[in-house]
């Protein structure tokens, strides 16, 4: 059962974090929080990880001399960013401990893994079929129900390097849509879910292999952004049990010493189908910081430090959402709202589309979050 995981570090370790984002940021602050320091290793300098702590590499994902001199200066590695290449976490895991493990992080970068890993521990996907050119997508639709989702297997997010096929969809403009000029590009053709609703679960396993979850959430996009999650879900106990259930298997047939973030979509007919995973903390646990004693960050540094987690349980219930773009300009009236929390991300420039930082509103246990909407 016991997975190679890390002996309990004690404070004033070295967390090294991969990635220089929000998520980086707020797991540094709760590392910070617990004794630790953080070392963010990032390829631009001043991001918001970098920005909460003292210790920060600025270099190339692929500059071993750089990698090999962090790895010496860290206790433990881990991710908050999961496009780091496979070679980086291969070159990191020989000098260090990485969590979760490169073969965690190679499942999780790419769909077709993922969907596979998931078929082959019995947790169900939507059908999906795997396409490497215009040809194969056209031999593929012969045989595929529709409308259907075309994506890239790797390097997506917020929606980018997908398009959707409606009934008579031209195969070559829907390629073009995610390949551009490329003939040959690693896609997976997935059937489209008429979802009622989707959900997440947050799911942290630690050293000796046990694993814990927070509750299931509802998560609403905006132009393909997560826009709210909504804590807990509004789902039946039995299909909430479902999700949990898979999230459980997920983090123990992978062999989790770490943190996933399982997006799941919810049928008409309360199937939880598995849409994707994150090996990291996940924008839809961010009402965890409010909601919760231990938040998913706090959560996250205790599994790669090899320390006990903590009970995920919440006091409140929560809806987050996230500030995007120039949604952040309303700071200061976020401030003045009584019951909301702000939490910016230390981001100058409101680019559209940019998550520049959330709120959480606060509800009692006994008042649905669907009662904000
Ligand atoms: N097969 C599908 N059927 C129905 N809707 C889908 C399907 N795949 C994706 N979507 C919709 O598009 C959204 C984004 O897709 P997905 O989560 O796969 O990609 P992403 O770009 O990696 O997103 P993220 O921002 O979560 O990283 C989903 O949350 C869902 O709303
Ligand atoms: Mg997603």
């Amino acid at each position: 059962m016991a997975s190679n995981g890390p002996l309990p570090l004690a404070p004033g370790a070295v967390i090294g974090i991969l990635g220089g984002g929000q998520l980086g940021r707020m797991a540094a602050q709760a590392a910070a929080q617990m004794g630790y320091r953080s070392h963010v290793y990032c390829p631009t300098a001043h991001e918001p990880a970098s920005q909460v702590t003292d210790l920060c590499t600025v270099a190339a994902y692929d500059d071993w001399a750089a990698l090999s001199v962090f790895a010496d200066h860290v206790d433990v590695v881990t991710f908050e960013f999961e496009n780091v290449p496979a070679a980086t976490a291969a070159h990191l895991a020989e000098r260090v401990a990485v969590h979760p493990s490169p073969q965690v992080l190679a499942i999780c970068q790419n769909r077709l893994r993922e969907k596979g890993f998931c078929r082959s521990v019995g947790v169900p996907t939507t059908q999906y079929a795997p396409v490497r050119d215009r040809e194969s997508l056209q031999a593929a639709l012969a045989n595929f129900p529709l409308p259907a989702v075309l994506k890239t297997t790797e390097l997506g997010y917020d929606g980018k390097g997908q398009t959707t096929l409606m009934p008579g969809a031209d195969p070559a403009e829907a390629w073009a849509a995610i390949a551009g000029d490329k003939g040959e590009l690693e896609a997976i053709l997935e059937a489209f879910v008429d979802f009622r609703l989707e959900i997440s679960v947050i799911v942290a396993r630690d050293a000796t292999g046990h694993i814990e979850s927070f509750v299931p959430v509802e998560n609403r996009h905006k132009n393909h952004i997560l826009d709210k999650t909504l804590a807990p879900a509004d789902i039946p106990d039995a299909v909430a049990a479902q999700a949990k259930a898979i999230a459980t298997t997920i983090a123990e047939k992978i062999d989790l010493t770490g943190m996933l973030g399982i997006e799941m979509f919810v049928t008409r007919d309360d199937q939880v189908l598995v849409n994707e995973m994150a090996p990291r903390p996940h924008n839809s646990g961010h009402w965890t910081m409010d909601a919760c004693l231990v938040s998913q960050f706090e959560q996250f540094i205790r599994a790669v430090a090899g320390l006990p987690l903590g009970a995920p349980k919440r006091h409140s219930n929560a809806v987050m959402n996230n500030l995007v773009g120039a949604d952040a300009n309303h700071w200061l009236e976020l401030l003045a709202e009584p019951g909301a929390k702000l939490h910016l991300y230390g981001k100058n420039q409101a680019r559209p589309g940019r998550k520049m930082g959330h709120v959480n509103r606060l509800l009692p246990l006994d008042v649905k979050p669907t009662s904000l909407d």
